[in-house]
């Protein structure tokens, strides 16, 4: 079951063409807002019913209130053109809990790369690096300088960031970027897919396809072909749930999550495509196909955790914790 909660749109800011922010305040009769760390999102109900993802980009010390950006998207779904037309000031909006999917690990340098509306994420993350005293970086691109918000906000970042607009600076020099990354370091990147997949290509061509430095999010799957999948070469397999003691037998490319459901077994689940790792389950025993954009090269690798939504076995047995 998804959590839900109303906030009141309590301010409306154009930070750059197309882009505004919305502060998402707490409705005074509720708890206050839930913590969330950088790199957090939230999922906002819009006027049919579905979600749109937009990463938190306030201070994660305020819980009275949220701060997320939205892109005008003309070949989008509607999702933000309702956000521009439609909601004002005073609205309620309905929202999930955040999202903790992309998280800042541990490194000896964060290397953050950040295309258009991408900035949220890693502005909060480049603050937050900044207020702890940790070694960083943020490139930040944009078609044009019009075009990229929050300038202002990061200008208070000093020589951390860099600022590239398209039209004048040229793109950012990825491979130099990944050659300059000291060892221990990792990449941190948010923006449209052709981006996330310059950042890839960069690290695969300069440090191996088997480095495991690139971090980055996704919130659709559009524009991605599915990857290659290594399925179970077999009729069935035993899929047994350890907490719940089932014990069945499935088809290969049966849906794990759909089945455990069906069983009355409580799994937090929300895109349902291995983008949004609310169905991350512990894996006991047995192999698995990674099919999902969340879990890094080493933890897939780890096969101690799956997407049950997308993610599939490769091995007769497969025991899961639930
Ligand atoms: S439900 Fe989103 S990753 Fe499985």
């Amino acid at each position: 079951m998804v959590e839900q909660r109303e906030v009141r749109v309590s301010q409306m800011t154009w930070e750059a063409d197309g882009v505004l922010s919305l502060r998402l305040s707490r409705i005074e009769s509720n708890d206050p807002l839930p913590a969330w760390e950088p790199g957090d999102h939230v999922d906002v109900y819009v006027h049919d019913g579905t979600t749109r993802q937009y990463s938190l980009c306030g201070d994660p010390d305020d819980l009275s209130s949220w701060q997320i950006a939205v892109l005008r998207e003309p070949e989008g779904r509607g999702g933000s053109a309702y956000v521009h037309d439609t909601v004002r000031v005073g609205d309620r909006l309905l929202v999930t809990r955040p999202k903790h999917n992309f998280v800042l690990e541990d490194a000896t340098h964060h290397e953050l790369v950040a295309g258009g509306v991408g900035i949220t994420p890693m502005m909060a993350m480049a603050e937050r690096l900044h207020r702890d005293g940790r070694p960083f970086h943020l490139t930040y691109g944009g078609r044009t300088a019009s075009s990229m918000a929050f300038r202002q906000r990061l200008a208070a970042l000093g020589d951390h960031v860099s600022f590239l607009a398209e039209d004048q600076d040229g793109r950012p020099d990825l491979e130099t970027l990944v050659k300059d990354l000291p060892d221990g370091g990792l990449v941190y990147v948010c923006g449209p897919l052709p981006l996330l997949r310059a950042v890839q290509k960069a690290a695969d061509d300069v440090l191996g396809p088997d480095q495991d430095v690139v971090r980055f999010e996704l919130f659709s799957r559009a524009g991605i072909e599915p990857a290659e999948s290594a399925s179970l070469d077999a009729d069935s397999y035993e899929l047994v749930l350890t907490e719940s003691g089932h014990t069945l037998r499935l088809k290969p490319e049966t849906n794990i999550l759909e089945t455990v459901l069906a069983l009355g077994i409580e799994v937090e689940n929300d895109c349902r495509d291995g983008i949004c790792g609310s169905c991350v389950t512990r894996v006991r025993e047995g192999t698995v196909d990674h099919r999902d954009l969340v879990l890094t090269k080493r933890e897939a690798a780890a096969m101690d955790q799956m997407m049950i939504c997308v993610s599939r076995p490769t091995c007769p047995r497969l025991e899961l914790e639930l």
